[in-house]
């Protein structure tokens, strides 16, 4: 008798778990987005949505049972669906994710979550009002296995006490700014577009606080092209307990696409590089650093995607939680700020 009531909770357990219907709006790296969710046994994919008519054509005769369409509104208002990856153009993300949650739907989104200060206001009150719905975004370098093993020895002590970092977003790809929707949409940021990923990466690693930004931009490289917004960005950033940082976010660079990443402690420094990282432990030019040769960036687009389904069913604690998602946004909002208005300005946390 005693065996039975464990036995009778593990199967109303699986009866209720509920299977997720999920829609993805945008199917550029959207359709990256798909088998992550496929190979989830609790969701299912049921719409995909792109105004591509290419595109919607491509997909309709991979996925021939899911429901196609040009119209977001109906992947947005359908109420049988659960969970939305939006990952359409940066300028849209804020009315999709504030109609999806509106109607009761857990969203996933790409990277920027969106564009404007207000807009993140909107959407953390939209998520307020419904607290038991869970909002992540694709900050996809947290899953590099380089990345993830400094932040291991930053957490073991191996640095000593962290005063300064340096990060580079070295984008490598100009003609996509000059000549894809990233020139057509009537605001783009290359901090929000791209330095978002390693502020991060910086975030995340030392759970440190931004305090105070400055920056300072150019459009060099885009220089009569249709894209009108600087290309190139360079900021200071203070955090709370007195390190120091710098970040890049580099659109026009002629290098192939890459991150660059130094973490200066008191007892160690580790510089990334192509292919391998080094770990330097002594100020003797004699002694060799230590090769990191751990894969970079070596994630796939739709790794944090079974964590923020589990997060949905209460399974784990999301991986890229919604208070980070507001925190880098704040800290990436700060540097746009400090260097339209040409001065330094303290991180207003949304
Ligand atoms: N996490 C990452 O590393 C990463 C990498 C690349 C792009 N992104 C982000 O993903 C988003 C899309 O970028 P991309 O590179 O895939 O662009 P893309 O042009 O390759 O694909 C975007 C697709 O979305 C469709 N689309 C745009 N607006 C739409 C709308 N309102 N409704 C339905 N479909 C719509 C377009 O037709 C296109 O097919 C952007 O926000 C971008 O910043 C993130």
């Amino acid at each position: 008798m005693d065996a039975m009531p464990d036995n009778l909770t593990i199967e109303k357990n699986a009866s209720e778990t509920k299977l997720l219907r999920i829609g993805v709006i945008g199917l550029g790296v959207g359709a990256q987005h798909i088998p992550a969710y496929k190979e989830n046994s609790n969701c299912e994919v049921v719409s995909l949505c792109d105004i591509d008519a290419a595109k919607r054509t491509e997909f309709a005769v991979k996925y021939p049972n899911m429901l196609i369409t040009f119209d977001a509104s109906q992947v947005l208002n359908d109420p049988t669906i659960d969970v939305v990856s939006i990952a359409s153009y940066d300028d849209v993300h804020a009315q999709q994710i504030i109609t999806a949650l509106d109607n009761d739907k857990h969203v996933f989104v790409e990277k920027p979550l969106c564009l404007h200060a207000d807009e993140v206001r909107d959407i953390r009150h939209a998520l307020k009002q419904r607290p038991h719905l869970k909002l992540s975004s694709n900050l996809i370098l947290r899953r590099s296995p380089r990345f993830m093993r400094i932040k291991q020895m930053i957490e073991d002590g191996s640095f000593g006490e962290l005063y300064h970092l340096e990060a580079q977003y070295n984008y490598g790809r100009l003609a996509k700014i000059t000549d894809g929707w990233r020139g057509e949409i009537p605001y783009y940021s290359v901090v929000l577009g791209g330095g978002v990923h390693i502020i991060d990466q910086l975030l995340w690693m030392t759970k440190q606080r931004v305090v105070e930004v400055a920056a300072f931009g150019n459009r060099i490289c885009s220089n009569n092209t249709n894209f009108k917004h600087d290309d190139m960005v360079a900021a200071i950033l203070r955090f709370e307990n007195s390190m120091t940082a710098t970040i890049t976010a580099n659109f026009g660079c002629v290098r192939p696409h890459g991150h660059g990443l130094e973490i200066y402690g008191t007892k160690a420094t580790f510089v990334n590089g192509e292919p391998d990282g080094f770990l330097y432990t002594s100020r003797d030019p004699s002694d060799k650093p230590q090769v990191i040769s751990d894969v970079h960036p070596g994630a796939a687009k739709g790794d944090l995607i079974a964590s923020f389904v589990d997060s949905i069913l209460d399974i784990a604690e999301p991986e890229v939680s919604a208070d980070e998602v507001f925190d880098v946004m704040s800290v990436c909002l700060a540097i746009d700020k400090a260097k339209q208005q040409n001065r330094t300005i303290e991180v207003e946390y949304i």
